[in-house]
């Protein structure tokens, strides 16, 4: 391998379906199922890095705004490739969770995510958080009201809540994310994982999701290797340079 420092957490936008699809005289949902087939060969290709956690974002809470016929085939989509995921997850022993508001999404996709996580929670090693209906204010809206009924209900005392105790107030306990990957061109953060993103490196690819692999993943690895990362502190001893 030609780099040494493999992140523990790596976030990607997923973005640029509708074009890649637009691009080839197609429809958009086209794109969608390229982008769906492409996502099992990523989650493959981080997890045999030894990545230890993946965070996607396939549908943010602003994506229920596009047009009903695009929101009905994304949806009927997440929904089958959940019953595969159910499978594969199993065999590959991935532990599956979900960030996001699960109310407005039907009983039925709600019930397969149960399922899946609940198959998955005991294994570990692979992450898969997806961020389905997510937006990161709002995560961070729905933590501070859980900490406040921890508070006035004495679970836990105000003094001692800090940057990573309220990590466990989030949607899912994870780890901060080292390194962000959004496809398509777009240099946006567009509401995705805003506590957890605090020191991440950001990398932007121009490349469309559906066409983003191997290659892709390795060339913004090795980005990620030649950056310095300081968490607002200093590297090196030698302090008076
Ligand atoms: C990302 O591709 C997938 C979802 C948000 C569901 P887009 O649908 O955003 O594709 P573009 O940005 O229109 O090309
Ligand atoms: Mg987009």
């Amino acid at each position: 391998m030609d780099y040494e420092k493999i992140p523990n957490h790596i976030g990607i936008i997923v973005d640029g379906n509708g074009r890649w699809a637009q691009d080839r005289g197609l429809q958009r949902s086209a794109g969608h199922l390229a982008g769906a087939e492409n996502l099992d060969e990523i989650i493959d290709l981080v997890f045999a890095k030894g990545i230890a956690y993946l965070s996607l974002f396939v549908f943010s809470t602003e994506n229920f705004k596009r047009g009903k016929k695009e929101v009905n085939f994304l949806m009927k989509l997440i929904k089958k490739k959940f019953q595969k995921d159910f499978v594969r997850f199993q065999k590959d022993q991935i532990r599956m969770v979900v960030s996001g508001e699960r109310e407005p999404l039907s009983q039925e996709i709600n019930d397969i995510i149960e399922n899946i996580t609940e198959k998955t929670k005991d294994f570990r090693g692979k992450t898969l958080n997806i961020c389905l209906n997510y937006g990161g204010q709002r995560e961070i809206i729905a933590a501070s009201k859980k900490m406040y009924y921890d508070i006035i209900n004495n679970r836990v005392n105000i003094d001692m809540v800090d940057e990573k105790t309220f990590y466990q107030y989030l949607y899912q306990s994870l780890p901060p994310i080292d390194l962000l990957i959004r496809t398509s061109g777009e240099q946006r953060i567009s509401n995705f994982m805003l506590y957890q993103l605090a020191y991440a490196e950001l990398y932007f690819s121009e490349v469309y999701f559906p066409d983003f692999g191997k290659e892709d993943l390795e060339e913004a690895l090795r980005v990620y290797n030649k950056r310095e990362r300081r968490f607002g502190g200093y590297n090196g001893s030698k302090s008076n340079s």
